[in-house]
């Protein structure tokens, strides 16, 4: 019932025409694949690239990140969540670890962005994972607990629902070391109870969580196996038509 979503998140990776490369190839590999969602989230700067290349096909556009205020204003270097809009996307990536490391991200500043997102027409991609130490310390689910309870959970039911939340242990991303399918599995279960208990059942159900960290052409069928994965957001494989196609047909 929940529709698998594959998502190519290209982080700082590809220029407008690399990004028409990437279209003329990939296009064709994904035209008849009707059974998930297809989102490419390229650098700002390639976005009316890939809108332009992608129009006429199912492939949806999404930006990387968004700046939580919606109005215009004096703030050098941002991109807001209405001039995405406007250039073509359909979604935004907000609270990539990425960005809490490298940017000060939090899970306030999360759950301001992904609120402007929802404000501008925009399907928020909410990322949450917990990094090697917390892992080790025994600590995964408290600290998904606490990223959905002050990122997440303070949105109204029908916020939530438009939501996509992504799953993405830190330790996992570009490192090649993929979680099994059964550490994601425990983890998507876990945030799915979390989900359960501020939104209800029938909210738990519809929810679609996806995947991410060294996802690969030869591990996504694993990964999509377990009940509770609905998808995958993918960097380094993304960035291949070749295997990215692969990724989107596991
Ligand atoms: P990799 O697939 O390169 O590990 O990156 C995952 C990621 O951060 C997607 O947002």
């Amino acid at each position: 019932m929940r529709k698998p979503l594959m998502a190519g998140n290209w982080k700082m990776y590809k220029t407008p025409a690399d990004t028409r490369a990437f279209f003329e190839k990939f296009l064709p590999l994904v035209a008849g694949s009707k059974h998930c969602d297809i989102l490419i989230c390229p650098p700002f700067v390639s976005i009316a690239a890939a809108v332009e290349a992608a129009r006429g096909s199912a492939v949806a556009i999404g930006g990387q990140n968004l700046h939580y205020v919606t109005k215009d204003g004096a703030y050098t270097g941002e991109v807001s969540g209405p001039m995405l809009k406007a250039a073509g996307c359909a979604s935004v990536i907000v609270g990539h670890s990425e960005r809490r490391q490298y940017f000060g991200e939090t899970d306030a500043t999360v759950l301001q962005r992904t609120l402007a997102a929802l404000e501008s027409g925009l399907q928020p991609v909410v990322c949450v994972g917990e990094r090697l130490e917390e892992r080790e310390a025994g600590r995964t689910e408290d600290v998904l607990a606490t990223q959905f309870k002050d990122g997440i959970a303070k949105l109204t039911p029908e916020q939530f629902a438009q939501i996509v939340i992504a799953y993405e242990p830190v330790w996992a991303i570009g490192t090649g070391k993929v979680a099994t399918p059964k550490m994601a599995a425990d983890a998507h279960r876990a945030l799915r109870a979390r989900i359960e208990q501020a939104y209800g059942k029938a909210a738990a159900a519809a929810a679609r969580i996806l995947y991410g960290g060294s996802a690969k052409p030869d591990n996504v069928k694993g990964l999509m196996a377990q009940p509770d994965i609905d998808g995958a957001l993918v960097g380094g494989a993304s960035l291949e038509a070749s295997s990215f196609s692969l990724i989107v047909n596991f």
